[in-house]
């Protein structure tokens, strides 16, 4: 079963005009020459600087993704951005249900299948994360967690087509730490399982399971030859075009 690599880029709170703007010509640019010809290369800036991207990314095998949108179409939500605004500024792709958002905005999981629903109703694809606290970890509960986001926030309308799951384990999100080699595969290969029982067999087999979490060059070869690991989410290591490609160019054949 082939599933094409994808190296994501999560950009964060970070960039203004000038920088955000480099930066994503410098991953077109870069992209252009790498050596890895069948991988995606997704960018994911702040919504201020999606106009800005979409120009510097033109013509180039880069797509563009937001970090999270509402629910709704349209309307009174004040300071909210709609997976219909999304498409129209010229994203594929859109995240959701990030640690970051569950955390600071107190998202749950029920919200966050009501977004990825709208966002795929939208025709974007979502990203949907999921991922276990250390404290969780600690207490061994990391398949269940996980499992139980999988169920929460996995909308039924989800395909391999228009849904990418991103593991990220929380308290390896901008710390430097990563589980084993050995941890990811094994929630990888879970995550998969509880795909394939709500999605069915043919969709858990093709859908793409990013990790995320502290990737950096120097230890993305190794995580992403794991056979259940898809690509990458990257948060930091995104803001350097060397680094973010590095890693594509570290992931498997
Ligand atoms: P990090 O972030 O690569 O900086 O750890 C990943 C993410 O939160 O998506």
């Amino acid at each position: 079963m082939v599933r094409k690599t994808l190296i994501a880029g999560n950009w964060k709170m970070n960039g203004l005009s000038e920088d955000g703007q480099a930066l994503a010509k410098g991953v077109a640019l870069e992209a252009k020459k790498a050596a890895r010809k069948d991988c995606e290369f997704l960018i994911c800036p702040p919504f201020t600087l999606l106009g800005l991207a979409k120009k510097a990314i033109k013509g180039s095998r880069v797509m563009l993704g937001a970090q999270d949108c509402h629910f709704a179409e349209k309307g009174a939500h004040t300071g909210d951005i709609s997976p219909v605004m999304l498409k129209d500024a010229g994203c594929q792709y859109v995240i959701v249900g990030h640690s970051e958002r569950r955390t600071d905005h107190y998202e749950s999981d029920e919200l966050v299948q009501k977004k990825a629903t709208a966002a795929i109703a939208a025709g974007l694809k979502v990203i949907i994360c999921i991922g276990e606290t250390e404290a969780e970890r600690d207490a061994g509960k990391t398949i269940d967690i996980c499992t139980a986001q999988i169920n929460g926030s996995v909308p039924e309308c989800s395909t391999a087509q228009n849904t990418v799951i991103a593991y990220e384990p929380v308290w390896a999100i901008g710390t430097g730490r990563t589980p084993t080699t050995a941890e990811v595969e094994d929630v990888h290969a879970a995550i998969r399982k509880v795909i394939g029982k709500k999605l069915g067999r043919a969709n858990a087999n093709k859908m793409r399971i990013l990790y995320g979490g502290s990737m950096k060059p120097s230890n993305a070869k190794e995580l992403l030859a794991l056979p259940d690991v898809d690509g990458g989410l990257i948060g930091g290591a995104s803001l350097k075009v060397a680094d973010f490609m590095a890693i594509a160019e570290a992931s498997k054949q």
